[in-house]
């Protein structure tokens, strides 16, 4: 018996809340509700999946795999970018869902993330179409290299940017020949629904992908322990990815893992000061709840003073609140469990001797003032650990060698910017950096062309053109002897 399990409606926009599982919507006997970080209220209920419901996900993105895989690249590009073309005639809903959702900024979602979703589909569908590998010889031998699809793939993504992580898995992994069974956050169900609308009508054939709803601890092991996935795609903490891990070992599914990141920002003395304030007030966008964000702003001493001074008063003309307010500069943090794990980290770092230079406490709401502390130890937990929120830590330091040495020093190694007005010590510096990617003089300009992941404990695996391909195929060689042909005819 499906009950119905209505999910919200959203400034006019109806999400379901179902699971969509081999082309149909399907109520879960519980669910759990969905609510809004703008102000608490109540915007839906989701199906609260168990065991059986992700086991019967899997079993259609199985039952979908040969078809698919067995679809023409020309013809799952093409889909792909109808799929992209959807997201592009619904831009306006995905983002005011999205915010409403999340509560990152509208102006954002409407100018840079939803354009970014369209994107993913449209670059992977466009790459597929040039992935190969020029053969090559070994004594007469040809070698041809293929990326063959794979099979079922668990896509499980965060909430941070659930639409944009989302679709930056899921559209390599379909354009592959795979088939998905895509897991949401908890926090922010709702565009994942609506993706699978937008896919449906673009004309992608039942199975191919399918989005299950849950908590991920109740419905993940059953994903990622299942021995029909080929494949598991995750970003998200490296507590779940240990869990994930451990799961996973059963059959040894490969994993492609983007976690957390701790990541500095390199002031040097010879930087332009104003270009290095604007980095560092960057990382108050989305509330700091980016995994690339740069949290550890350490700066040449000289000029400590200085940037502390311009930083401050930068930060002053900052507008906090409704994120569907286009004036707004920060918006609140995702959850109340967010906000008190937030301000603990801060309360813990103040008593252990940090000072706050401005913030250092939650705000009226779902809030979080946007901190900057000083006084930090290199090895507290405040410097060590990934708070996910506005706070940022300034260390100062003396030369290079101080500064890569500081950098360099957390388990971590997502990213790391570097401010500098000298070529010849950004190439020294990039170069002593454990980072996946290292940003001079900028931040946060990505292509999908780029690898992309983490070092150290930020990740497992590269994705981005070619290398998500590598990763959501069986890549195959295969050798051909020039002289095994029997006559034909
Ligand atoms: P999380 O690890 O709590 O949850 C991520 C996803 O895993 C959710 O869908 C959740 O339901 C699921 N999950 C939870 N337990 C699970 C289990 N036992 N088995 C399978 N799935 C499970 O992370 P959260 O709080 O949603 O996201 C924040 C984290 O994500 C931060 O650490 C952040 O740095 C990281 N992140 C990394 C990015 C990157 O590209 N490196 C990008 C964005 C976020
Ligand atoms: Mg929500």
């Amino acid at each position: 018996m499906t009950r119905e399990v209505p999910a919200a409606v959203i400034a006019g926009v109806p999400v379901d809340g179902r699971h969509w599982i081999g082309g149909e919507r399907v109520a879960s006997g519980e669910t759990f509700t969905d609510i809004s970080p703008i102000d608490g209220s109540v915007i839906g209920e989701i199906a609260r999946g168990t065991a059986e419901e992700a086991a019967a996900a899997v079993a259609a993105a199985k039952a979908a795999f040969p078809g698919w895989a067995a679809t023409p690249r020309p013809e799952r590009a093409r889909i792909l970018h109808a799929i992209a073309g959807g997201v592009e005639k619904r831009l306006e809903e995905l983002a005011v869902v999205e915010t409403t959702d999340n509560g990152a900024l509208l102006r954002s979602h409407r100018r840079g993330v939803m354009p970014r979703v369209a994107h993913n589909f449209r670059f992977f569908a466009d790459w597929l179409l040039k992935l190969e590998h020029e053969d090559f010889e070994t004594r007469g031998h040809t070698n041809h290299v293929s990326w063959d699809p794979a099979g079922p793939c668990v896509l499980i993504t965060p909430w941070n940017a659930p639409l944009m992580l989302a679709t930056w898995k899921v559209a390599p992994a379909l354009a592959a020949g795979n088939t998905v069974v895509l897991k949401p956050a908890e926090w922010s169900p709702l565009t994942a629904s609506l993706l699978a609308d937008i896919a449906a009508e673009a004309g992608l054939p039942a199975g191919v992908l399918n989005v299950v709803q849950g908590y991920g601890p109740e419905i993940g092991d059953a994903l990622t322990s299942h021995p029909d996935v080929r494949r598991i795609g995750f970003t998200g903490s490296v507590a779940t990815a240990r869990r994930i891990a451990a799961s996973a070992a059963a059959n040894l599914t490969p994993m492609s893992l983007e976690l957390g990141g701790k990541s500095p920002l390199l002031v040097f003395a010879d930087a332009d000061l104003d270009l290095a304030v604007d980095l560092a007030v960057e990382q108050y966008d989305n509330a700091g709840q980016v995994c690339l964000a740069a949290t550890r702003v350490l700066v040449e001493e000289t000029v400590a003073e200085e940037f502390t001074r311009r930083f401050v008063g930068r930060v002053s003309r900052l507008k906090q609140g409704d994120p569907r307010d286009e004036a707004t500069d920060i918006g609140p943090v995702i959850h109340p469990c967010q906000l008190e794990k937030i301000d603990g980290f801060v309360q813990r770092a103040l008593a252990a001797g940090a000072r706050a230079v401005i913030g250092g406490h939650p705000e009226q709401g779902q809030y979080y003032a946007p901190t900057l502390l000083t006084g930090v130890a290199q090895t507290s937990e405040i410097v060590q650990e990934e708070v996910f929120g506005p706070v940022v830590t300034l260390q100062t330091f003396t030369g290079e060698e101080e500064a890569v040495r500081l950098a360099n020093d957390t388990r971590f190694g997502l990213a790391a910017t570097v401010a500098t007005g000298d070529p010849e010590r950004a190439g020294r510096v990039t170069a002593q950096l454990v980072a996946g990617t290292v940003w001079v003089n900028c931040f946060f300009v990505r292509d999908l062309r780029a690898p992309f992941g983490g070092s150290r404990r930020s990740g497992m695996g590269r994705e981005g053109g070619t290398w998500s391909f590598d990763f959501y195929c069986d890549v195959k060689n295969t050798v051909t002897a020039p002289n095994g042909w029997k006559a034909h005819g």
